[in-house]
């Protein structure tokens, strides 16, 4: 059992290793088509960016749950992991189906479900009524995960497709709420972090953190609303599901202050790294809160949906928080602040790098965005070989930052793959 542990933490991480690098090699090949469209071009390199990204949150997520919850499933991880290999094979042989995110031919998405069942099985057996609020954080990020991954596949019922903006409502939708299921579940290991570092059952018990676990909850149920912004709707619905994601980060923000304020300075240096990670996630939070909420303006909204704004939001909520807070929950299964102080430091260094190229990487989206938004709906007669002319010294500013995420992150990970040996499970 533990050998398929330290297996599937070690999976999960190439699955970072392979987003990161899928990641760089898409967007040389969006600037240099020529160059790259006979041997790796884009329209390939971005499904196996954006598959590999997802899997890398929830199979990270799924990793930490089990082992911080002591509710591990071998068949679960086998049949997972499989799957995801099957599905790179099916990539790397150009068979796609499937939709955005998970483009990969559909029959795969059987062998996921079933992997999946096996996790929730092993976890809900012991699940008790008084159990702490991460507990309940990672049953409903579990459940409804299998919720709107089956929602996701609902395209497989003719009626479904029998309209396109049926079929487009209900996938956006879908991967909407999914976000808000893997979000559940981060939140959770988040709170069990603050709670070993700070030595304190505080966020655990506390009142605020019962808040975050229904506001979560009432935010994967509803907040999907910002994704079919497009579609015809209500606006008061926009609005409201506005509102609702808004809050769930800034009640995010408040705990992880809380934690902060009262943490002493010896067990911040003890728990340096992990404390780093979580530092990076709450700068991230902030600066993501105030690009929704800019982006949920309606006269801003028009300019930037659909744009390179939307990628900002998507990576910048996806890398700084959620990677982030994965980091600090890896770090602290590997003891990492008990390594060398050599190691250490470089992954010290690599925080650092990540957030400050991370910063170029997401300025420069937006403003990739802003411009290209601006010159295509106020000056509609524009030629888009020319809009795209002029937005692109941004995109070789994001590729270039992008090459400091990935050595920033690639650092990370190769220390982390190189210590999964010192994850220690109870069976050891
Ligand atoms: C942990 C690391 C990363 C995660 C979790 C991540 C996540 C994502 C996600 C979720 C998307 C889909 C966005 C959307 O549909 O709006 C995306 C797209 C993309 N990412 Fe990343 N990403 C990571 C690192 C990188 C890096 C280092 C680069 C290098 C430049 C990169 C380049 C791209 C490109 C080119 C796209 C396609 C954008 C488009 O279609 O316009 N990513 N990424």
């Amino acid at each position: 059992m533990i050998q398929i542990d330290r297996l599937f933490a070690r999976f999960s991480l190439s699955m970072l290793m392979l987003s990161i690098v899928a990641g760089v090699t898409a967007s040389f090949a969006y600037l240099f088509p020529a160059t790259f469209n006979g041997i790796l071009p884009f329209h390939q390199f971005r499904p196996i960016h954006a598959s590999a990204a997802l899997f890398w949150i929830i199979t990270g997520a799924a990793c930490c749950v089990s082992y911080f919850s002591k509710r591990r499933s071998a068949t679960f991880m086998v049949i997972w992991m499989v799957s995801i290999v099957l599905i790179f094979i099916s990539y790397f042989f150009n068979r796609y189906g499937g939709r955005e995110y998970w483009e990969f031919p559909p029959l795969l998405n059987l062998p996921l479900l079933i992997g999946w069942l096996f996790f929730m099985a092993a976890f809900i057996r012991k699940f008790s009524e008084e159990a702490p609020v991460y507990t309940w954080m990672w049953t409903s990020g579990i459940i409804f995960f299998l919720l709107t991954f089956l929602e996701q596949n609902l395209y497989h019922v003719p009626w479904f497709r029998a309209s396109f903006l049926r079929e487009v409502t209900v996938q956006w939708k879908a991967n909407g709420s999914m976000v808000g299921a893997w979000n559940q579940m981060i939140n959770g290991l988040s709170v069990v972090l603050l709670m070993v570092i700070g030595n304190n059952k505080g966020p655990a018990i506390s009142k605020k953190a019962y808040f975050l676990f229904f506001l979560g909850l009432f935010n994967l149920m509803f907040n999907w609303g910002h994704h079919i912004y497009n579609v015809p709707n209500n606006n008061w619905m926009r609005g409201v599901a506005y509102g609702v994601s808004m809050t769930e980060w800034i009640i995010l923000i408040l705990i992880i202050r809380d934690f902060r304020r009262t943490l002493d300075h010896g067990r911040k240096l003890r728990h340096l790294v992990v404390y780093r990670f979580i530092s990076a996630a709450e700068l991230w939070v902030f600066a993501n809160l105030f690009l929704a909420l800019l982006m949920s303006i309606p006269a801003i909204n028009r300019h930037t949906h659909g744009t390179h704004i939307t990628v900002a939001h998507a990576m910048g909520t996806t890398i700084g928080i959620n990677t982030m807070l994965l980091l600090a929950a890896f770090g602290q299964m590997m003891d990492i602040d008990q390594i060398a102080d050599r190691t250490k430091r470089w992954i010290l260094f690599a925080i650092r790098l990540n957030n400050a190229s991370l910063a170029v990487f997401w300025l420069s989206l937006i403003l990739a965005g802003l411009l290209k938004g601006y010159l295509t709906v106020d000056h509609a007669d524009a030629v888009f070989s020319e809009v795209m002319l002029k937005v692109r010294p941004f995109l070789e500013a994001f590729t270039a930052s992008g090459l400091g995420v990935m050595i920033a992150l690639g650092i990370i990970a190769c220390i982390y793959l190189k210590n999964t040996g010192r994850i220690s499970y109870e069976d050891d």
